[in-house]
């Protein structure tokens, strides 16, 4: 039999046609209308020359991409937002996106109560930068003229955005787990400057979760604001086999000030989707404004009265309200079982990595992020055969992640390796796919052939 090779998921198209055939049955009586669309053969050509100049792109919907922090949007997700395109909702105003402002608003309590929460003011962004520039500009209104601090493995964001806030803004050491290092954090608040401490629940670069239980125990005594940057960190609240420590902070999570998680990160989402939650939906005045030309239509909530970003498009609370229709975010369904499978993946591939003697591996996976080093007799040279091997496997179609670390992450004590720099060039592993966990093997035999192939390069040399 003939059987065709599937990269893409094609097929699902089909049911897009028939969501559509439903969706125009809502506005039969409107009289048929001759659109200016364009020449189907023009078209066609157009598309044919944008899909292949999207070949000039890594793999990153296949388990092989096991880079960066990329997940493919699940093909509800998918789907969802073209069906809305055919409207193209904005939910800025209730007059721009009726529907789909109550998708979002329904979609967004979901992260609440995910999260713990059974109040709360919050709405979508176009991502994570968006999310936490809206938290900290509150926090900067609540507690004028304090600083903003957060750990030096925190997003960049927080420092840029602080700088676009004109808030003062100082880095907290962290450490050798990359989490929030409390002695350092304590320093600083004992200068009584410090209006809003942000707690990072997953780092970027290696997933380590700050210790938000001795965060609340100082903010006791030194009295400031939390905001949760849990981005890439918030959904893991689902999953069900977290260690202890990472359990006991996300049950104290809904004592933090404010949210933020990306449904486009760990949702299953297409980019453009981040979303903001307050505790206090009190906070809402912040965003008075007056505009002449919206809200006509009801005094019902216009989303855009509770955010920066005006025109906002509704597809993405589309795609998320079905995401979330079909896996509902519950602990031990479907979705926190791929939670789950993430987590196991990272922890095959640790333990891999520990029990080979060519790899010193990071801190222990507290989410599903890998990092490790191949050993050499230097800084220098490890962070040289670090990149060779992220080379290597790219050719033979593995696509890892570089990253550049502060070398106390890595156990670098009696390995007779000259430290010659204060950090390292690291390779890093994103594994946040439901299908990784299948996938470790394939992965592996592809890392050990690159990294043979690099070393032997290198004693070539
Ligand atoms: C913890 C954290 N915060 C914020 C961001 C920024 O989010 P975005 O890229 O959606 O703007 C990221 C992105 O990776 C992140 O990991």
């Amino acid at each position: 039999m003939n059987r065709k090779k599937i990269i893409l998921k094609k097929d699902d198209i089909d049911i897009l046609k028939e969501s559509l055939s439903e969706l125009e049955k809502g506005f039969k009586s409107l009289p048929s209308f001759k659109s200016v669309s364009g020449n189907k053969k023009r078209i066609q050509a157009v598309l044919k020359e944008a899909a292949q100049r999207l070949q000039n792109n890594f793999p990153y919907f296949h388990p092989l991409y096991a880079g960066q922090m990329l997940k493919p949007p699940h093909e509800i997700a998918r789907l969802s937002y073209i069906l809305a395109m055919w409207i193209n909702p904005n939910n800025h105003a209730l007059d721009g996106g009726r529907a789909s402002s109550e998708m979002e608003k329904e979609s967004v309590a979901g992260i609440a109560k995910m999260l713990g929460w059974k109040k709360h003011l919050g709405h979508l962004t176009s991502g994570g930068t968006m999310a936490n520039l809206e938290a900290l500009w509150i926090a900067g209104q609540i507690n004028p003229g304090k600083k903003i601090i957060a750990s030096s493995q925190s997003h960049y964001t927080h420092s840029r955005i602080s700088n676009v806030l004109k808030l003062d803004y100082e880095s907290v050491d962290c450490d050798e787990s990359g989490r929030m290092n409390i002695g350092d954090l304590e320093v600083k608040l004992k200068k009584r400057n410090v209006g809003t401490v942000v707690v990072t629940i997953g780092t970027t670069a290696i997933g380590a979760v700050d210790p938000l239980e001795d965060i609340l125990q100082l903010q006791k005594k030194y009295k400031f604001r939390i905001h949760a940057d849990a981005a890439y960190g918030g959904y893991f609240t689902l999953a069900t086999n977290l260690n202890p420590y990472i359990k006991r902070i996300y049950k104290l999570l809904p004592e933090v000030d404010s949210i933020v998680v990306d449904p486009h990160k760990h949702g299953l989402q297409p980019y453009g989707c981040g979303c903001i939650l307050f505790r206090d939906p009190a906070v809402g005045k912040f965003y008075k404004h007056d505009s002449p030309y919206t809200y006509f239509s009801s005094d019902e909530l216009h989303l855009g009265e509770i955010s920066l970003e005006c025109s906002r498009p509704g597809a993405a609370a589309v795609a998320l309200w079905s995401t979330m229709k079909l896996f509902p975010l519950i602990k031990g369904g479907e979705y926190s079982l791929m939670l789950n499978a993430s987590r196991k993946a990272a922890f095959s591939f640790y333990n891999k990595l520990k029990n080979d003697k060519r790899f010193l591996t990071g801190p222990k996976p507290e989410l599903d992020i890998v990092t490790w080093v191949p050993l050499a007799s230097t800084i220098t040279e490890i962070s040289l055969l670090s990149k060779r091997i992220f080379n290597e496997c790219a050719k033979r179609n593995l696509y890892l992640a570089l990253a550049e670390l502060p070398i106390k992450f890595f156990n670098l004590k009696d390995k007779n390796i000259g430290l010659d720099k204060k950090t390292v060039t690291c390779l890093r592993s994103v594994l946040m796919k439901p299908e990784h966990n299948a996938w470790i093997n394939p992965i592996w035999k592809i890392l050990d052939e690159a990294t043979k192939s690099s070393i032997r390069k290198v004693e070539r040399k």
